[in-house]
């Protein structure tokens, strides 16, 4: 069955039994506690806490997720990936666990025709209610049901909604591994497939619940790339029709074969494309920086397989196009906007990569106790822009430790000089002629949608500033301006075609002053922004 074929089974299969079907979100989620959307119930998190109401309370949906939790391992495994869809369907406060049970045995079992004999489940410890749903409703010989502990309880990593979990997985046969089933037998033979989390509770963090959701819910995630290697009978998802195009152009591409470092780089390309259709261009910080380190991590990864070092990612982007243009339209609407972002970052990090694999080279050659020294992990991420973990994949191949103590005490010295730097201090203005004073929302929240309301840049009041160093006021602003005690926020602000970095922020009397700098695209006076604070960095503070 392709993955079409599969996609669309689940969403009608679902959508037989009263389920609105929802269009995949953005990468990029509403909510600021969150770099990407890495499940497909992120959408819907504040229907589970309550906050939102829906007249369908019943939904599927097939969502563009990116994680990069498990970016170590892509290329090491036949099964991980930073870029994935994620089929699921969901219940706000209507059905429970035996519908939830029931309608994916039978989607499994029914639809896709999968073997019953070959599925395994496993339930949270102390969760009776599943397991003998399992064992008595479905009729699953209890040798294939087993209770596990934190795998089997599913929370978002931040505060929010949580609930036990109850996992399906597929035995693929000895050949994977040994077996004993998902608990304890081998990981590439029991394949987890789909996780069905009985989301019911909430938690300030990890596996800390403080309350119950106002209702009990259904959130299920099944990776459509796992379901389909299964379904297509191949050992690794990359042989499945999901990469295979894909795989097959850079095949034509390179020069030597090196399994893994074709799947790093796969994977790297679909997730960076997938990251600037949806808006994330690379930059040094947040999103941009993960999208900066997936781009030159197959950038390193591609040089080395292709003797010539001309690979380019237009050379292979057209093969990824038209696997999923019907399904992700937007891919193919912003062609030429994608290949502008992964061309200009080539070319960027083509001029220093050469120095810096010489230098790391070097270095790896003279290392003192196998260990990689700050100064030289400093030095190749500021002047060279080798991101960390690209040094330290470089040193883990030669079998070097790293001194990241070193390495975050001089950024730590840097960012403090880059603060003294940026402040402007000479030029701040001692006073702000505007009628309206700036609206502060940055204890309830940590993005606003705000209005220019005035661009100064040396000491001038400016219609409009194109790129480099400017002041801005907003109407409305999540950002802490320091008058003396507390630092300012540092953040971004946004829109169409525009990027700021906010690098401090002053408070001048009853007006919040952004030290800005633009890096893309022209602010302009009264148009609208994204104001978002680096929530990190607040927090740390
Ligand atoms: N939220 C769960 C997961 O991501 C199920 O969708 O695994």
């Amino acid at each position: 069955m392709n993955s079409n074929k599969i996609r669309e089974s689940f969403l009608s299969f679902f959508e037989s039994k009263g389920h609105n079907i929802i269009p995949s979100s953005s990468l990029i989620p509403h909510d600021n506690s969150l770099l990407f959307t890495a499940a497909g119930m992120v959408p819907l998190k504040d229907y589970f806490l309550g906050n939102k109401k829906t007249d369908t309370p019943n939904m599927v949906s097939s969502q563009k997720c990116i994680r990069t939790i498990d970016i170590d391992i892509i290329g090491e495994t036949d099964r991980h990936l930073s870029f994935f869809e994620m089929l699921g369907n969901f219940s706000v406060g209507e059905y429970f666990k035996e519908d939830a049970i029931k309608y994916s045995y039978e989607y499994i079992t029914e639809v896709l025709k999968v073997e019953k004999d070959k599925l395994w489940f496993t339930v949270y410890k102390d969760d009776d209610e599943a397991y003998n749903i399992w064992k008595n409703v479905i009729g699953v010989p209890e040798k294939r049901i087993q209770r596990g502990n934190e795998d089997n309880f599913w929370h978002m990593n931040i505060p929010g909604p949580c609930g036990p979990c109850s996992e399906i997985f597929i035995d693929r046969g000895s050949k994977y591994g040994k077996d004993g089933g998902p608990i304890g037998g081998g990981e590439d033979r029991f394949i987890e497939i789909w996780n069905l989390v009985f989301m019911e509770s909430i938690q300030d963090q990890p596996f800390q619940v403080i309350d119950e959701l106002p209702k009990k819910n259904i959130d299920t995630g099944m990776g459509l790339e796992r379901i389909a290697m299964i379904m297509q009978d191949k050992d690794n998802l990359f042989d499945t029709d999901l990469f295979k195009p894909l795989r097959d152009a850079l095949l034509s591409q390179i020069t030597v074969n090196d399994n893994k470092y074709e799947k790093i780089i796969i994977d790297h390309i679909k997730s960076s494309t997938f990251m600037i259709s949806d808006g994330v261009v690379p930059t040094n910080e947040g999103r941009g920086y993960v999208l900066r380190r997936i781009i030159r991590r197959a950038l390193t990864h591609a040089y080395k397989i292709n003797n010539e070092e001309d690979f380019s990612f237009s050379d292979i982007f057209d093969s990824l196009e038209s696997s999923l243009l019907d399904v992700y339209p937007e891919v193919k609407s912003k062609k030429t906007f994608i290949l502008e972002e992964l061309k200009s970052e080539e070319d960027q990090f083509r001029v220093t990569l050469k120095q810096g694999m010489s230098l790391l080279e070097q270095e790896i050659k003279e290392s003192k106790n196998n260990t990689l020294s700050g100064e030289v992990i400093f030095k190749l991420y500021d002047t060279f822009g080798f991101p960390v973990d690209l040094t330290r994949d470089l040193a883990e191949e030669n079998d070097l430790n790293l001194d990241l103590a070193a390495y975050e005490k001089l950024m730590a010295e840097q960012r403090a000089n880059a603060k003294k730097e940026n402040k402007f201090e000479a030029v701040l203005p001692s006073a702000i002629n505007l009628s309206e004073e700036t609206e502060f929302v940055g204890y309830e929240c940590s993005s606003s949608e705000s209005i220019i309301k005035l661009i100064l840049k040396n000491g001038e009041e400016l219609e409009a500033v194109s790129g480099g160093e400017c002041m801005i006021v907003l109407d409305t602003t999540p950002f802490y301006g320091e008058s003396g005690g507390q630092v300012g926020d540092q953040g971004k602000l946004t829109a169409k075609d525009l990027e700021i970095d906010v690098l401090d922020t002053q408070k001048i009397g009853n007006f919040h002053l952004h030290i800005c700098k633009v890096n893309r695209g022209s602010v302009k006076l009264n148009s609208k922004v994204k104001a978002e604070i680096d929530t990190v960095r607040r927090q740390a503070i």
